[in-house]
């Protein structure tokens, strides 16, 4: 189809298939999310090592190459959680086989094996093209199977990375236990931790003739095809072969990459007992609830740093909320100050992988010390962040809300929040405001209605009376990233592995507004069981309320199976009031002579330690309870007279 948008209409011009047009009426952004996700179905669960950063590249020359890359994060004191392999690991590109020169599985055993020690993870990519190739066994299996599609009674042959390939038919029911039993074999032999499915849509490096017998080939509407007007069959799998069921390719072919994704999370599913993590290029309506995304292949310039805004905002709204774009730029090579400003906003990505082309310049973050100060820097918070991600991935699962929303899905309110693009939430209410052009020292960013508190340096604020626009400071090393009132987060320490930032103390930041309470939650299970909240009660939810009452700040948890995370013996050890207005009932006080007392509490509050401080615009007062030692998992009640 080709879609025109016209300011004020779309046109849809639709050249075959049934059209059904669907409309949720909301009332809110987040309830038009709830309703459309009910229908498509709710994005999957991911586990908790994908909200880690991952490195790729297409160009790897060996397991050296691998090793080298992973010791050089850690040298360099820059979490890596995921190392991936591009097609280089494939003997001949051929899928489910392992170059035996530069990549022999006896030494690919032992990379992995020492990324697992390491509390790191491995990812590889498929390409569903199956060289056709005698001495190949998943083609041979592939051929006994019958799952191939088919071209005028014949396997059809296109061709891709290993040359001439047969695509399996993810129509065909047959299709599952092949691939599934394809994925088990590889991971009998090498246990990777998640999959990449590339080329799906479905790519194919030739385009084979119409066939005259049928007009499926050659419609009489030219779809806007490429960049010049192309064949509908230039470079896919042709309209006219077809899938099980006789199916047409022209029929299903948007579908390609649905069906891989769908077929292939079975699998895992069947193979792990585990939460899959896929990766797919291609998507369809749906995708969301089988696998993650990835923007495809961006240019390493200024132009598609900003484009990878609106981009994962979109995917968002489609329902495929764990997505991210290739950082620092796939094509072309990287410069220094676009790697640095790449990672400050990459790390605010919901999915976040550095990854580039093979002709281009290598790019992992320690390349340059300037990008690895930075990455260490916003990777330290997206890691005290990872709660808070793993929270919003919950409520992805459970009401569809996107991770990462434009500012209108929490201020629909205001007008001008529509336009933005340049800016975005990470939830409801941490604003990402990121330099997107090459030497800017400041960023306008706009700051809707409300206090908002940098999450680098919480003493720095902004007030925004009603919406406006601010200068900020955005040094080469600082990306903005403010926290609004009314919310509550509960952060974790930062750590090179999300493994060992699970293993730190809370902290709860309550960002106290004059408008209304103060709301946060925080979801707690193990990070990969298949069941998100699931009759097994291995997980916890724990909804924190903030107030601000007479001259008392207050805070309660409320807890639903606490048992999980008292098990886990994770504790809250400092919360921090943001935003506790001076001018209204504390003014003119003197700071230093203000008392402030624990007035209830549980006994672990008796230790606790109060300071407080005015912060940077003096309009409010900052209070920090620290060497808490307050059970996650146990409802409390802390209140803060300020006498
Ligand atoms: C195309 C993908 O989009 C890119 O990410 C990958 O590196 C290449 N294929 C090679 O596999």
């Amino acid at each position: 189809m080709d879609i025109v948008y016209g300011g004020d209409r779309i046109t849809y011009k639709v050249i075959g298939g049934v059209f059904d047009l669907y409309f949720f009426s909301g009332s809110s952004p987040e309830l038009v999310l709830e309703q459309y996700t009910e229908l498509i179905g709710r994005p999957a669960p991911m586990p908790y090592w994908s909200f880690g950063f991952h490195q790729c590249r297409w160009g790897y020359k060996n397991v050296s190459d691998l090793e080298g890359v992973v010791d050089n994060y850690a040298k360099a004191g820059i979490p890596l959680e995921v190392m991936w392999t591009d097609i280089d690991y494939m003997d001949a590109y051929k899928d489910f086989t392992l170059d035996p020169i530069n990549f022999p599985l006896d030494k690919m055993i032992s990379f992995v094996d020492a990324l697992h020690k390491n509390g790191q993870k491995y990812v590889l990519i498929l390409d569903p093209g199956i060289s056709v190739n005698k001495t190949d066994a998943t083609y041979v299996r592939g051929l006994k199977a019958d799952v191939y599609i088919k071209r005028n009674e014949v396997n059809y042959l296109g061709e891709v990375w290993p040359g001439p390939v047969y695509y399996p038919d993810f129509l065909n029911p047959r299709s599952q236990a092949f691939w599934g039993g394809e994925i088990k074999l590889f991971r009998d032999l090498l246990s990777f931790d998640g999959l990449w499915l590339d080329m799906n849509e479905l790519s194919n490096f030739i385009t084979s003739p119409p066939n005259p017998s049928s007009n499926l080939d050659n419609p009489p509407y030219k779809i806007n095809n490429g960049e010049v007007q192309q064949s509908i069959n230039y470079r896919t799998v042709p309209a006219t072969s077809l899938h099980f069921g006789n199916i047409t390719e022209y029929n299903a072919h948007n579908l390609y990459g649905l069906l891989e994704s769908k077929v292939t999370n079975k699998a895992l599913v069947d193979i792990t007992g585990k939460r899959p993590f896929i990766l797919s290029r291609s998507t369809f309506v749906s995708s969301g609830k089988y696998a993650s995304h990835w923007t495809g292949d961006n240019a390493a310039t200024w132009n598609d740093l900003a484009y990878s805004i609106p981009s994962i905002l979109n995917s968002g709204i489609f329902g495929i909320p764990m997505v991210g774009a290739d950082i620092c730029g796939f094509g072309g090579n990287t410069t220094e100050e676009l790697c640095r400003r790449w990672i400050q906003l990459g790390a605010f990505y919901p999915f976040a992988r550095d990854h580039s082309e093979k002709n281009s310049i290598r790019q992992e973050l320690y390349i340059w010390d300037s990008v690895a100060s930075s990455a260490r820097k916003v990777l330290g918070l997206r890691y005290s962040l990872l709660p808070y991600f793993y929270t919003l991935m919950y409520e992805a699962h459970t009401k569809g809300t996107p991770i990462a929303r434009p500012l209108f899905f929490s201020f629909p309110e205001d007008v001008t929040t529509y336009k933005i693009n340049s800016q975005f939430l990470v939830g409801k209410g941490v604003l990402v405001s990121p330099v997107l052009q090459s030497g800017a020292t400041t960023v306008n960013a706009y700051f809707p209605k409300g206090s908002w508190f940098d999450l680098f340096n919480v003493s720095n604020s902004v007030n925004a009376e009603s919406g406006k626009y601010v200068t900020l400071d955005a040094p080469s090393d600082h990306i903005n990233v403010h926290v609004g009132e009314g919310n509550i987060l509960a952060l974790q320490g930062e750590a090179m592995t999300t493994d060992a930032a699970r293993k730190t103390a809370f902290q709860l930041v309550v960002v106290i507004s004059s408008s209304r309470d103060s709301y946060g939650q925080v979801y707690l299970d193990d990070g990969e069981a298949l069941d998100i909240a699931g009759e097994n009660d291995q997980w916890t939810l724990v909804s924190f309320y903030g107030t601000l009452h007479n001259s008392s700040v207050i805070v309660t948890s409320k807890v639903t199976n606490g048992i999980f995370a008292l098990d886990q013996r994770w504790i809250i050890d400092n919360i921090i009031f943001l935003g506790i207005p001076k001018y209204q009932r504390f003014n003119g006080m003197d700071l230093a002579g203000n008392e402030l007392n624990i007035v209830k509490g549980t006994d672990s509050m008796r230790t606790a330690v109060v300071k407080s401080e005015s912060d940077s615009s003096s309009q409010f007062l900052n209070v920090q309870v620290s060497k808490l030692s307050l059970l996650i998992g146990e409802e409390f009640k802390l209140e803060i007279e300020i006498k």
